[in-house]
């Protein structure tokens, strides 16, 4: 359990807040590249308890600046494209990306007013599918040089949807590996052959048993955490029998992100991106080690339940996301249909806005949740001192941070320690992509990567 004021520092957002001033050393997602296309590069973006108006000028350069007019506060969102920058729609007031004040149209002639005027704007980069805000003072940190980074466009995918809760909870969903054998599970499986695109409905890789059947049966996984040079990396065991075990490693990617398999040829990269202290956005970056994404389907998928123009979800608590006791008796554990995004919703949603930690009660299988928070505590008092917390790198350094490793396998008892490092390296070494073995890895595993 832990007090208020200490439940306040890991959870609030905005610019005077000590974990805010952490998250703005890092690139944020602020839309997807997809939302900044169409005839009207305009959008509002709500980050980090602050507004802003992100647009894509004549020349195809996105800026990001504040949504509030320096003239008299009105709303930019709603400007007008034109002469070379987004122009007010109260008196025409005109900015370009880097917020310069280039005309004050009902001014005299000649008027100076313009020259003293600057809104505040923020560098905007294109990675991945999404479009990257750095909100921070100083120098961005660089990129590091991870899968979704790496595979070309045609290899990834990006989406994103709406959490009507604060960012920490939303993640910790994402390091708790004991919530898919409960929250997830499906009294039946489906024909694997079907799960494209989809998540824990394919085949652990080595086996024949579906990924619901391994989760259903073996609940109670043996959870071990790393620390690593990029957070976290968790490994969850379940034994099936003497000779064999389910591995699965996922990993945190500080601060608000995390890197799982997705299926035997994708994984998923998902950050928890905080709108304000109430409200996150999920973006994810889909990457594929075998064949290009199939970006049509990806996306009708998730249209499904997901609704532009904000990608808010159609199951949500005003519906009581489909609940439907029937099917909880006799098929699902949550009532709430076969799509896991609506479980994970419902649970991160039903905490509240904010989880109450100071009435919580953690277990053994919440491990990977305690050394998160303990980090990112570490990581607030670095900022906080000003000095560079974790994965906020410069450009040398983040080109030594490759991978991360995931995977999801059944393999032998004795042996899973390097057995699912093999199974990474296999993927990497035939992907049509130049995927690179992370050097911690090709260290522990020579005889695969000795030949290059
Ligand atoms: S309020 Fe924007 S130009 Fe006047
Ligand atoms: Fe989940």
């Amino acid at each position: 359990m832990m007090s208020q004021e200490q439940n306040d520092l890991i959870t609030r957002v905005g610019p005077a807040a000590p974990c805010g001033k952490l998250m703005r050393a890092y690139w944020q997602p602020a839309a997807l590249v997809d939302e900044l296309e169409g005839d009207r590069p305009i959008r509002p973006v709500r980050l980090l308890g602050e507004d802003f108006v992100l647009f894509k000028d004549e020349q195809g350069r996105y800026g990001l600046i504040d949504r509030d007019c320096p003239h008299r506060g009105a709303d930019l969102a709603f400007g007008r494209l034109e002469g070379g920058g987004l122009r007010c729609a109260f008196h025409g007031w005109l900015f370009d990306v880097e917020g310069k004040c280039l005309e004050t149209p009902a001014e005299p002639a000649g008027s100076p007013l313009c020259a003293n005027i600057k809104q505040r704007a923020f560098p905007v980069v294109a990675k991945g599918g999404i479009l990257w805000a750095y909100l921070g003072a100083g120098e961005p940190p660089a990129f590091p040089e991870i899968d979704c980074f790496t595979a070309p466009d045609t290899h990834v995918f990006a989406f994103k949807g709406l959490f009507e809760c604060n960012w920490l909870q939303a993640l910790e969903v994402g390091i708790d590996p004991a919530h898919a054998s409960f929250l997830h599970r499906f009294f039946e499986d489906e024909d694997t052959s079907h799960a494209y695109g989809k998540q824990f409905r394919g085949v652990s890789a080595g086996s024949e048993m579906p990924m619901t059947k391994v989760l259903r049966e073996y609940d109670r996984p043996i959870i071990n955490v790393e620390h690593t040079e990029y957070g976290l990396r968790l490994i969850a065991l379940r034994q099936i029998d003497d000779e064999r075990t389910h591995v699965r490693v996922t990993n945190q990617l500080f601060p608000h992100g995390f890197v799982i398999p997705m299926s035997t040829e994708m994984t998923i990269t998902q950050w928890h991106v905080p709108v304000d202290d109430e409200n996150c956005y999920w973006y994810a970056i889909f990457t594929s080690y075998t064949q290009p994404v199939d970006k049509v389907k990806m996306r009708e998928q998730r249209l499904e339940l997901y609704e532009l123009p904000d990608y808010t979800s159609r199951k949500n608590k005003r519906n009581d996301y489909g609940f439907d006791p029937h099917e909880q008796a006799t098929s699902t554990y949550t009532g709430m249909g076969a799509d896991i995004n609506v479980h994970d919703q419902w649970a991160v949603e039903s905490m509240g806005k904010i989880q109450d930690r100071t009435r919580e009660h953690l277990g053994q299988s919440d491990k990977a949740i305690i050394q998160y928070r303990r980090l990112l505590r570490q990581e607030i008092a670095k900022a906080e001192a000003g000095q560079r917390p974790l994965l906020a790198l410069d450009a040398a350094a983040a080109r030594g941070i490759q991978g991360p490793a995931t995977m999801d396998g059944i393999g032998p008892s004795r042996g899973w320690e390097t057995y699912w490092m093999e199974v990474d390296v296999k993927r990497r070494r035939g992907a049509p992509w130049a995927a690179p073995v992370p050097a911690e890895i090709a260290a522990k595993v020579p005889h695969l990567t000795a030949a290059e």
